[in-house]
């Protein structure tokens, strides 16, 4: 075991442990949409999880840090609060929010803003206009492109669960999207068996189950946010 500090909070921590992984379990929230304590590699992709360490010239993504001994880690210092607003700006301008979102009240996205203090809503000049229809081709998931907030998740947990994704993202930039019509690209048959797990680790219910997926396998009936804790 070795010794770190977080915040001013003495932590005794397994030596390499996932720094961000480190201060959820102890209770110390840092914002993160795209972490997943399974994968073997970090996505750092939603950029919220800057921290400052000390000695470190500027801040760091906690999800892509393991711990050594003697660290020293600022959660909140202006720095790190600027780059994680930005980060959250840029999520919430492509982000629709829906009075009957299943995540309502308790979605990941809502738990950061609360955090960073700030809205959920983006400025109108902010707000990056994207009509997206909902696919409801899959047989055991409907896709909701316009919640999505491109975590990255569900295509980690189905690579991890069936061996390759069947989920993708389709186009670049600003309009990216999260796909299942690279699912049928070569022709082939849509080979989904309906296990859920990407609707289970969806932090913001971009993925939801049909209400008649009960022949499917699924785990995933409903929105769950593992990484959340400790807000
Ligand atoms: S559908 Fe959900 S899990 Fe997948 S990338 Fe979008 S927000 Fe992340
Ligand atoms: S970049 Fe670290 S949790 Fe997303």
């Amino acid at each position: 075991m070795i010794r770190i500090e977080v915040d001013g909070t003495p932590l005794e921590v397994a030596e390499g442990s996932n720094l961000l992984a480190t201060c959820l379990a102890a209770g110390i929230y840092i914002p993160n949409l795209c972490y997943m304590a399974e994968s073997p590699e970090p996505f750092a992709g939603c950029r919220l999880c800057f921290v400052e360490i000390q000695g470190q010239p500027a801040p760091v993504t906690a999800c892509t840090v393991a711990v050594t001994d003697g660290m020293v880690v600022h959660t909140a210092t202006a720095p790190v609060r600027r780059l994680q607003q930005s980060a959250f700006r840029l999520l919430v301008s492509a982000h629709q929010i829906t009075a009957d979102c299943p995540a309502h009240k308790r979605c990941a996205l809502q738990q950061v803003a609360r955090h960073l203090q700030m809205g959920l809503k983006p400025k109108p000049l902010e707000r990056v206009p994207r009509e997206l229809e909902i696919d409801t081709s899959p047989p055991c998931f409907d896709l909701h492109p316009a919640r999505c907030v491109l975590c990255g998740k569900c295509l980690r947990a189905c690579q991890e669960r069936n061996g390759s994704s069947l989920l993708t993202f389709a186009r670049r930039g600003i309009q990216t999207v999260i796909s299942a019509q690279g699912l049928s690209a070569d022709g082939q048959e849509f080979t989904c068996e309906g296990c859920l797990a990407c609707a289970a680790v969806c932090p913001v219910s971009a993925i939801t189950p049909k209400a008649d997926s009960g022949h499917c396998a699924g785990e995933g009936q409903g929105h769950a946010d593992p990484q959340a804790a400790g807000s």
